[in-house]
């Protein structure tokens, strides 16, 4: 026998000593010059990660219709992202994928700590969800799955662009997954520190002089 360990990579990994891009060498808004280290994550290649995670998802699916429940407001671009790859990739199939397209609300962080308490904010009766499949996008997990479960789904398919690399960690890993991070405080793409950064495109660690100026 063979004790070669054969690795199958799920995602891209960004190792933790990865010193990120200069932001020098992207476009971003003005007005976050001196809020960020570095860019771990450019845009372009969030794109392209995705337009391969929406292939894996149409093929596990098959011709299923897909109920997607997009967790606000840090996954909205990727949750955006995503189903507009999936409308491509079955539009130019011939596999025509029946979908329709949910919002919950969930909030978790005060500066860049993760609170005790996760509130699930508003969002839809997903009373709707009985009897479908899911792809979830978004973060924050565990409290989300319990809750959604309850409605007796058919099958749960989690999407998440980014994990991080935490030690010893027992969190459940999503079934799609973009990209394992550092565990750095990041923002961008829809990410945001006290609600700013959503309006950047690329993934950038957020600076100390950044953290400080929108500290609440
Ligand atoms: N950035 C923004 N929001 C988050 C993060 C992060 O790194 N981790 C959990 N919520
Ligand atoms: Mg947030």
């Amino acid at each position: 026998m063979s004790d070669r360990i054969t690795f199958i990579a799920r995602y891209v990994g960004i190792k933790d000593d990865w010193p990120g891009y200069s932001l020098d060498l992207f476009s971003y808004p003005a007005h976050y010059s001196g809020d960020l280290d570095c860019v771990i994550i450019p845009h372009g290649v969030i794109m392209d990660r995705t337009e391969r995670l929406a292939r894996n998802i149409m093929d596990d699916l098959g011709n299923h219709a897909i109920v997607v429940l997009c967790v606000l407001k840090g996954g909205y671009q990727f949750c955006a992202d995503l189903v507009d790859r999936i409308k491509d990739l079955s539009h130019n199939s011939n596999r025509t994928i029946p979908m329709t397209v949910h919002f919950i609300r969930l909030k978790s962080y005060l500066n860049d700590e993760s609170t005790e308490d996760l509130h699930i904010l508003g969002g839809e009766d997903l009373s709707l969800l009985a009897g479908k499949g899911i792809v979830g996008t978004g973060k924050t997990m565990k409290t989300l799955l319990k809750h959604v479960e309850a409605f007796g789904p058919k099958m749960i398919k989690v999407a998440g662009l980014l994990v991080k690399r935490v030690p010893h960690s027992s969190a459940c890993v999503p079934d799609y997954v973009g990209f394992e991070i550092p565990n750095r405080f990041v923002v961008g793409y829809a990410l945001d520190y006290n609600e700013y950064f959503r309006d950047l495109s690329h993934i950038c660690v957020i600076s100390d002089t950044g953290k400080m100026k929108y500290k609440i």
